[in-house]
């Protein structure tokens, strides 16, 4: 069924939908045999096509292949925007020439599928983005990949029942970036279930500022709160505290009227961290070694980033009955620790899954953010790169060598 010309065309059962001149011959037929649906119709809206022919001719669409695109674009004369179709991505290769990372342009065509079709606006850069990008870890299950764990940015196309075209959208986890393309590009397709609401406090950019580390921080906050932690109970330690995780630990724990420690490996961010909320500064290497299997109690509670001799030397550290938020490996994975501290002490230690957490958990962590986050140290915490200088600035990020948390504007 052709969508343009005699079924649809001046004079057809439908009359009055098009508004514009329709490429003919060759071009025309190129364009139907070929065209994908999301090209199509987004080609008929631009020419003012609407309404029921929109329906058809979107159905009539399925199974043209993008091959189309290229053809189209040398037989039609039409203005047919073939470049919207285009998108870029930091693309994720694993082939003979290696494991490499690089910006490319992509067709729509070309994305995995999915009920939710969004204009990425922002993404960002985790510890975990930094793996796939490096390729020191491997995150990535599946080649080619685009990496991004996290984006923000408007419906395009749904068939979700929660979501709708022109609605502001975030996502956090789900294993997008990793098994699925994720945020670095500036499209994305997705299943509907992953996503939640831009909630109406935030920007897109501001979502991204804090994107899987601030949502993390939150949920390691939520977990003490619900094992009783008050802020009476005493001081409470961050690890890896500069990182993006530590930072929103700090500012989100300071906030609270919490009493913040914060272990650091850069003492020449001290300022950084008091000015987010931190009211002692320690130095990394204390916690970084091997130590006893139990140690002087120094803390009521802990956010740990780092894993490894840091979490274990964390643990004997905490005091009777205390809490520690384990949520990150910056240091290592391993965790070569004695069950002292939770036999002896009463020790709790909490877990933290960021990826997979339901959609109700998901909305109210980031209520608590909306409420909680002060956006003078947003700013603060925040750098902004483009698509192309996240590449750099991954290698910087698991050297250990950023501050706080980066926004990438996948638009520049
Ligand atoms: N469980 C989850 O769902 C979840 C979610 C988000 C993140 N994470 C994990 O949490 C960790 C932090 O993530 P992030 O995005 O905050 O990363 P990040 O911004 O790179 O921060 C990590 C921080 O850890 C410290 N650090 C780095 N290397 C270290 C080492 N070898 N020994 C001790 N400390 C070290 C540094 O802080 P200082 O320079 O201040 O010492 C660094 O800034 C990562 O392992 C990430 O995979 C897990």
């Amino acid at each position: 069924m052709p969508p343009h010309g005699s079924a649809l065309g001046p004079g057809s059962a439908t009359p009055g939908l098009l508004h514009a001149p329709v490429p003919a011959g060759r071009a025309r037929r190129a364009v139907l045999r070929y065209a994908t649906p999301a090209w199509a119709v987004g080609c008929f809206e631009r020419r003012g096509w609407g309404g029921e022919a929109h329906g058809r001719l979107a159905e009539a669409c399925v199974g043209w292949r993008v091959r189309a695109l290229r053809r189209c674009s040398q037989r039609c004369s039409l203005p047919c925007q073939q470049e919207s179709m285009m998108f870029k991505a930091i693309v994720i290769d694993k082939d003979t020439a290696g494991y490499r990372a690089h910006l490319r342009e992509l067709e729509e065509a070309q994305l995995p599928e999915g009920d939710v079709t969004v204009r990425v606006a922002y993404s960002t850069l985790n510890y975990k983005d930094g793996l796939a990008i490096t390729g020191k870890s491997p995150v990535v299950r599946q080649f080619p990949m685009v990496p991004g764990i996290d984006l923000a940015g408007t419906v395009e196309a749904s068939s979700h029942p929660r979501f709708r075209p022109g609605e502001q959208v975030l996502l956090n986890g789900w294993g997008v970036g990793e098994s699925h393309w994720g945020g670095l590009a500036q499209k994305a397709r997705l299943q509907g279930d992953w996503l939640i609401h831009l909630p109406e406090a935030f920007s897109a950019r501001q979502a991204m500022a804090i994107g899987t580390a601030g949502y993390t921080a939150m949920l390691c906050l939520i977990a003490l709160e619900r094992s009783g932690l008050t802020p009476e109970h005493g001081e409470v330690l961050v690890t890896g505290a500069s990182g993006g995780v530590g930072s929103f630990a700090i500012s989100l724990l300071s906030r609270l009227g919490y009493s913040v420690i914060a272990a650091t490996g850069r003492p020449e961010e001290a300022d950084y961290l008091k000015a987010l909320g931190a009211s002692r500064i320690i130095e990394r290497a204390e916690l970084s070694q091997p130590g006893r299997p139990l140690a002087k109690e120094r803390w009521a509670a802990a956010i740990d980033s780092v894993g490894s001799h840091t979490l274990a030397n964390v643990c004997a550290g905490t005091a009777a009955d205390g809490l520690v938020a384990a949520c990150g490996l910056a240091q290592g994975m391993d965790f070569p620790a004695s069950v002292a501290p939770f036999i002896l002490r009463g020790v709790s230690l909490l877990g933290i899954n960021s990826v997979t957490r339901p959609y109700h958990e998901r909305v109210h962590a980031w209520e608590r953010l909306a409420a909680e986050v002060d956006q003078q140290h947003l700013q603060r915490i925040t750098r902004e790169v483009g698509l192309e200088e996240a590449l750099t600035v991954a290698h910087e990020l698991l050297e250990g060598k950023v501050r706080g948390r980066v926004v990438v504007d996948v638009n520049h």
